[in-house]
């Protein structure tokens, strides 16, 4: 199994490139500009990552973003992870970018967009692998930070394919950004919204409605509402789910009780994804590892993960037959 998932076309649709920031690129980042990070080594920050909910988990996220200050950082950052794509065999990936969490610090957006879009440009020409991006408001912030967020976006509004909603979901609805959310669609932006990760179900049905997204980031708690889980197979949205992440945050208390797989099985529209990386124990392989482990799943099962999340993709419609066609071919050859 660990060698049919290994050899799998992959694509990955929910990925904050900040949590893909390894600890040993933070130290490196942190000597490189000079700035103090309250750990004496990598492995004491891995001790840290021990967390109870998602704020536990945001706090020392954003605390560890801080050594990003240079286009070159953030192109490092970016590179690293593609590599990881890589030896995951990812084909296509889609970034989550946190823009206030560095403008806040007095990074421009400039040099946040510069570094991400070099390093995606040359993981297209170098490694193959395709990419866009989704530029997420955080949700903590409030209605009037997202929308000088979006206007900073507008020079480089062709590099950027969605608007997408992140951060503490509980105390922080999807109505609280209907408006910018109406405004970046106005603009030609694809939406996506975190939603019924540890927030209610009814946060996903209002981040349909009101925001309007084409699919829905975690969404595990659709469970509590069969309506909703009938209406999410009738209109085909996706979920990009990301089992490790649930775990580590205590969304499931094991991965034996996760319901990706009851949710496959029923015909909902779900993929394997890993959300923070650094942070949660795993790349895109662990993920489907950490499932595949838990759940007997066949490798018919375990392809669908990957052609439910082409389909969900923000890819052009050429890319996506090519990436169909790669992944029927390793279905065939096995
Ligand atoms: N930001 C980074 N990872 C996140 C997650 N899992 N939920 C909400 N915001 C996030
Ligand atoms: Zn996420």
């Amino acid at each position: 199994m660990y060698q049919f998932i290994t050899g799998l076309p992959k694509v990955e649709l929910h990925l904050h490139i900040e949590g893909s920031l390894e600890p040993e690129l933070m130290f490196k980042l942190a000597q490189r500009n000079n700035i103090e990070i309250p750990f004496a080594n990598p492995d004491e920050v891995r001790e840290a990552y021990d967390f109870s909910n998602l704020q536990s988990f945001l706090d020392i996220y954003y605390q560890g973003a801080q050594v990003l200050i240079t286009e070159r950082d953030f192109y490092d950052l970016t590179w690293a992870y593609m590599l990881r794509c890589k030896a995951d065999n990812v084909l296509h990936a889609e970034l989550f970018f946190d823009p206030q969490t560095h403008t806040a610090r007095g990074i421009s957006f400039d040099t946040v967009m510069k570094g991400l879009t070099n390093a995606l440009a040359d993981a297209e020409a170098q490694l193959g692998i395709s990419s866009q991006l989704i530029l997420c408001f955080l949700r903590h912030l409030d209605e009037a930070s997202a929308f000088d967020t979006l206007q900073q976006a507008q020079l480089w509004k062709d590099s950027i394919v969605a608007v997408g909603l992140d951060s503490s979901e509980v105390g922080h609805p999807p109505e609280k950004f209907a408006r910018v959310f109406a405004a970046a669609r106005k603009q030609g932006y694809l939406a996506v919204a975190h939603a019924g990760e540890e927030g209610p179900s009814s946060n996903i049905t209002d981040a349909l409605d009101i925001l309007q997204v084409s699919r829905i980031d975690h969404g595990v708690r659709c469970v509590d509402d069969p309506q909703l889980v009938s209406r999410l197979i009738e209109e085909k949205v996706h979920l990009t789910v990301c089992p490790l992440s649930n775990t580590k945050l205590k969304v499931f208390q094991s991965m034996e009780q996760h319901t990706i797989v009851d949710l496959l099985r029923q015909g909902v529209s779900v993929g394997i994804n890993a959300d923070d990386p650094a942070y949660f124990g795993g790349y895109m392989n662990d993920n489907f590892t950490a499932v595949a482990c838990a759940h007997t799943l066949s490798q018919k099962e375990l392809g669908q993960f990957t052609c439910n999340a082409i389909d969900a993709s923000f890819c052009g419609l050429e890319r996506k037959l090519e990436l169909h066609q790669q992944l029927q071919a390793y279905m065939d050859s096995q």
